[in-house]
Formats: structure tokens, C-alpha cells, sequence
């Protein structure tokens, strides 16, 4: 029997195992009332518990499965009344656990629970002596491919793929940390017809082509812009460059040779980026998946999805009025086959069971596309819940203040590294206005206005919901107050300077204190400590960032407004559960903003 933690989790971690989830209390809680629904009604065996969390002054979760079980009971002999009976005989016969302070049947039968005590300060405890790790989700799944970042050789890396880079590394990082064998994927752009032009146009800019450094060339996207004119403007050189793409398929050396400096240069520049946002990538590009690409084409044939169209080869999808372009009507190959024999590797070459990819929301129906016509081949299975399975993680656009597509102002497109850089020199100043960075040295000062700088770009893309536009604003992001990466930063460097002030080693103190949750604020800030994991699964599973923003940010706001306000911590008698509570606040910190990519600072 499979357990759910609740309705609002899709099916992947509705077949979660019940193995070892010690952090997830959710799922803790799932088990038992499963317990308890199987003594209920024993006639039914497919009913799933459904507990969520809830912020009522009745409990902190909530069982809610009388209303459904009632309505399929009712009318069947059924010794109960209606669904609030059922909820009290849901209480009733749950198993005794030390999880539960106690419970309560409210309104149409929620049986409501209160999270005792005793279990979250011992559960923070032991998170404290043997790593948050012991917090980490399991997921339903062994090996995930993430195809992101995905930028085009020497056409423009624009805000677009930076989106795709944040939000694609904190999905890896989050999977990792659920323990899933994460391949991160780079499906570069290096190969299609633009390759023609640019080489065709280098080599009449330097004839000796063989002797050119990287810097001699430069800003490759300006000779791409460049050689585009010539193509769209001189059909002597656009009969030129079609001559070259035919050559650099056909294999031709010197051609080959032009197309891997050129994938070269690219590839440092990009690498510059990622070195600097500390993202992990591995390239396997557009050219890698070439071999694979006629025999994928051949299968799909052979499986008769393939039909002839004004020339091309297309595969229909149901419901959509244009095809699948597998084959273009000149012989080659496109986006489409790629991907195809990309899907074909990577489920069965690498043995991924989910494949995900992260572009901007109008690849949509590309993808939609091609996952249905793998359902079709029988590659992927039909339903959505089971593995493996391909999903395309979408995002909106990034804008300007004007409302209108994100622009500097003087480039038309936004080049990444002058982001990051005015980021980090704006964080900087500010740092330098703070009576503190007085005290610091010069490499305190950069590591810090960096660290901010770039958890400043990257939180504020993450904190939205990924699907809506969002609007790049440098105060707004590096304010630091409200919901930022500065204000969350600048609580985190705060906690840590109270327990360097208490003078305690807090590492003695883990081994020997104990955690009292006496005062109603610890019993909040303790209880949603511990959420931590089933916020995580959450997030991994219905492949949503900002919910991991949105904890944070309530966690950094329960420990200033609720717990430090109201708990003195320094100098009061429970000192050492208090220190230990800003520990484990400290510990849940660092873990989400190594998840979000955000390197966490101890000063301010
Ligand atoms: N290079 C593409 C772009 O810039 C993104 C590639 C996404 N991944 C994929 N497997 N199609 O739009």
C-alpha cells in the first residue's frame, strides 16, 4: 500500500518508499494514520492518508480522509453516522506515538494533531549531533536528468539562460540532496546551419585562421551578429556559407577544425559564468547526440510514427495542428531530432528515470511534443506517475522597469558578466557604507560583497513562483530589508555573531545540552525547523524553487519577530536551549541557501 503525505504533492512522491524519511514528520504522521484508516475500515484498502500540514490554533497537521471515506461508505450498512463519526473513529483508533501531543475531531471530520514537544526538541537534537543529511527527502527515484543552462555557441547568453542556470542548478542541488543521482546537463547549442556564415565570415576576416588566439577574436557574438548581415545582405556570401555548412557535416577538416575553436571560445566564456554563480555543469551539446540521431529516426519510422509531409518527415500529435519536424525536406536534422535522440540516451544509455528540462516557457509545446511522441514509441510510459518520466520545467521572462523585455542601456541584449558585476560592486558599496566592514580585510570585503552581490541576483529569481515574468531590479533585490537574499543573509550572519558573543562552544554544547521548548515561540520556531524536510520534498517534487524561498524567509521571520524578540537568549536561564535553537536555525539556513545556490556569510 502506498503512502501519501498529502493531496497537494504529485505522484512522485506519492510512491516514495517508507524507508528511513526520520525528518519528514509529514510522512511520519502518514504512517500512522494509515495505521489507524486500515483498523477504521478495514473493507477498504486503497485509501491513501492524506495529512497536511496547518497553521489552525486546533493542530499543526491535519488527517483528512473522513469526508472521502464517508462518501464511499455511506449507504453500505456502515456503522458510522456521517464523516464526523468517521474522524472520531480515526482518532480513536489511532496507535499510540510519541509524535502526538494530542488530537481533536474538527467541523466535517479533520482529525487535527498537536506535534508534541518532547519529539521536536528531541528531533532537532538529534539533527544537531548527526547532520541535517539525516533531514534529507527520499525520493521515489535513483538517476534525474537536468538539461539546463543550455546557452548557443556564439549566439548571445542572454537573462533567459541565466534563468535556466539558477533555477535548473537549485533543482539539481535539491535532488542531490534527496539523495538522486543528478546528471547535470549542459545541451549546448553548437551545431545548425548559423555555423555556416560565422566560419565562412572568420576565415575572410583572418586568412590565417589557424593562428588566431581567442582574444584576437574576441566578442564572438559580434561577429555572429555581423556575419548574419552579410548572409541576409550578400547572396554571394549566403551561397558561400550554405557551401560550408554542407562541408562542416560532411566532415571536411579544415571546417571541423574552425567549428571546434569556435565551440572553444564559447565554452570559456560560458565556463567564466559558471565559475562565477558556482554552478556544475557537464557539456554534452547538440553535436554529442549526431550518431544517435539516424537509428532513433529509424525506430520511430519503423514503429510507424513517422509520416511524409510537404516533403519533410513529421510525426502528428493529437490535438495539435502542426507536426513534429523529425526530418526537415532538405535531408537534415533539427532541434526536434536532436531532442529526440537526446530522450532515447538518456533514458537508455544513462538509465534516467526523470528527465528534466529547464527553459523558458516558450519551448512549451516543443517539448510537449516530443514527450508525446516518446509516450507513442513506447519509451516513456503513458501515465504521468510512473517512471521513467520527461518534464519540462518552464519560467516567464525576465523585464525591465519599463515593463517590457529585460535591456542595458546601451546593449540590446544584457550580457551576464556585466550583471553579476555591477551585483557584486553595488553589494559592495553598500557593505562599505556598514561601520563593520572597517574591521574587515580587502579579501573579507570581496568574498562578502560577492557573496551577497550573486545570492542577491539568484534569490530573486528564485522566489517567484518560476511560471510568471519577474522584474530585474537591482535595489529592489539588494535592499536589505523584506523578502531578499540580503535581509536573509544579514539574520543568518546575526545568529551566528549571537553564539560567537555567548562565549559557549556551541559544538560542546550539542553533546551535552538539551533543547525545552518552554515558551510558545520556541515551540514555533521549533516546529517549522523541522518542516524543513517535507518542504524540501515538496519543492523537489512539484520542481518548485520558491517554496524553498518562502520557508526560509518565514523561518528567518519567525526567529527575529517571534523567538529573538521574545526568548532572551544570552545570559537567561535557558541560555544553552536557546543557543541550541539558534544553531539549528543557523544549520537550516546554510543547508537552504547551499540548496538555492547561495554562499552563506558569518559577518555583516
Ligand atoms: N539551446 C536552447 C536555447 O537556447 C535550449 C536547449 C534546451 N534543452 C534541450 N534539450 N532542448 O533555447
Amino acid at each position: 500500500r502506498l503512502i501519501s503525505a498529502t493531496k497537494t504533492t504529485q505522484s512522485v512522491s506519492t510512491m516514495a518508499t517508507e524507508e528511513e524519511n526520520v525528518g519528514n514528520m509529514k510522512r511520519q504522521l502518514a504512517k500512522i494514520f494509515d495505521v489507524s484508516l486500515r483498523a477504521t475500515v478495514p473493507e477498504e484498502t486503497d485509501v491513501e492518508p492524506l495529512v497536511a500540514a496547518c497553521a489552525g490554533k486546533f493542530g499543526d497537521y491535519q488527517c483528512n480522509n473522513a469526508m472521502g471515506l464517508w462518501s464511499k461508505i455511506k449507504g453500505k450498512g456502515s456503522q458510522f453516522k456521517g464523516p464526523p463519526s468517521v474522524g472520531q473513529a480515526i482518532m480513536k483508533n489511532l496507535p499510540p506515538s510519541e509524535i502526538i501531543e494530542s488530537c481533536s475531531v474538527a467541523g466535517p471530520g479533520f482529525v487535527n494533531v498537536l506535534i508534541s514537544k518532547n519529539w521536536i526538541s528531541k528531533s532537532i537534537q538529534k539533527m544537531l549531533i548527526d547532520g541535517i543529511e539525516t533531514w534529507s527527502p527520499r525520493l521515489p527515484i535513483k538517476r534525474a536528468v537536468v538539461d539546463f543552462s543550455s546557452p548557443n555557441i556564439a549566439k548571445e547568453m542572454h537573462v533567459g539562460h541565466l534563468r535556466s542556470t539558477i533555477i535548473g542548478d537549485t533543482l539539481a542541488r535539491m535532488l542531490e540532496f534527496s539523495n538522486v543521482d543528478v546528471l547535470r546537463r549542459n545541451h549546448v547549442g553548437d551545431w545548425g546551419t548559423q555555423f555556416g556564415m560565422l566560419i565562412e565570415f572568420l576565415f575572410e576576416k583572418f586568412p590565417n585562421w589557424e593562428e588566431v588566439t581567442e582574444t584576437a577574436i574576441g566578442d564572438l557574438q559580434t561577429f555572429y551578429k555581423a556575419s548574419k548581415q552579410r548572409f541576409d545582405s550578400d547572396p554571394a556570401f549566403k551561397e558561400k556559407a550554405q557551401q560550408a555548412v554542407v562541408l562542416l557535416q560532411g566532415g571536411e577538416a579544415k571546417y571541423r577544425k574552425a567549428w571546434a575553436q569556435i565551440c572553444e571560445i564559447s565554452r570559456n566564456e560560458f565556463n567564466r559564468v559558471y565559475e562565477r554563480l558556482g554552478v556544475q555543469l557537464e557539456e554534452k551539446g547538440e553535436s554529442f547526440y549526431n550518431p544517435y540521431i539516424p537509428n532513433v529516426i529509424k525506430e520511430l519510422t519503423d514503429k510507424g510514427l513517422v509520416e511524409e509531409s510537404q516533403g519533410a518527415r513529421v510525426i502528428f500529435i493529437d490535438g495539435i495542428n502542426i507536426p513534429l519536424i523529425v526530418v526537415k525536406s532538405d535531408g537534415g536534422f533539427n532541434y526536434a531530432s536532436t531532442d529526440l535522440a537526446a530522450i532515447w540516451y538518456r533514458l537508455n544509455e544513462e538509465k534516467a528515470e526523470w528527465i528534466i528540462y529547464v527553459t523558458d516557457i516558450g519551448q512549451q509545446q516543443h517539448f510537449d511534443m516530443v514527450f508525446r511522441a516518446c509516450k507513442r514509441a513506447g519509451w516513456l510510459p503513458l501515465e504521468d506517475n510512473k517512471h521513467p518520466k520527461a518534464t519540462h520545467v518552464g519560467f516567464g521572462l525576465v523585464l525591465g522597469e519599463d515593463g517590457k523585455r529585460f535591456r542595458t542601456r546601451n546593449t540590446e541584449v544584457v550580457r551576464l558578466v556585466d550583471l553579476l558585476d555591477e551585483a557584486k560592486s553595488r553589494s559592495k558599496a553598500a557593505l562599505i557604507e556598514r561601520e563593520k566592514a572597517a574591521e574587515w580585510t580587502e579579501a573579507e570585503l570581496e568574498q562578502i560583497a560577492e557573496a551577497v552581490g550573486y545570492g542577491a541576483v539568484k534569490y530573486a529569481d528564485l522566489k517567484n513562483n518560476r511560471l510568471t515574468n519577474y522584474t530585474f531590479n537591482f535595489d529592489q533585490m539588494l535592499n536589505d530589508k523584506g523578502n531578499t537574499a540580503v535581509y536573509l543573509l544579514y539574520a543568518h550572519a546575526r545568529i551566528c555573531s549571537i553564539i560567537r558573543k555567548s562565549g559557549k562552544d556551541i559544538e560542546e554544547l550539542k553533546k551535552t545540552g538539551t533543547i525545552v521548548l518552554e515558551h510558545e515561540d520556541e515551540r514555533v520556531l521549533g516546529l517549522h525547523l523541522l518542516q524543513f524536510s517535507e518542504v524540501v520534498e515538496e519543492a523537489c517534487t512539484n520542481l518548485l524553487p520558491n517554496v524553498l524561498c518562502e520557508y526560509l524567509y518565514n523561518l528567518s521571520e519567525i526567529f527575529t519577530k517571534k523567538f529573538y524578540s521574545n526568548c532572551q537568549v544570552v545570559g537567561s536561564p535557558q541560555e544553552t536551549s536557546r543557543l541550541l535553537l539558534c544553531e539549528a536555525t543557523g544549520t537550516v539556513m546554510r543547508k537552504c541557501f547551499y540548496l538555492l545556490g547561495i554562499v552563506p556569510v558569518y559577518k555583516i
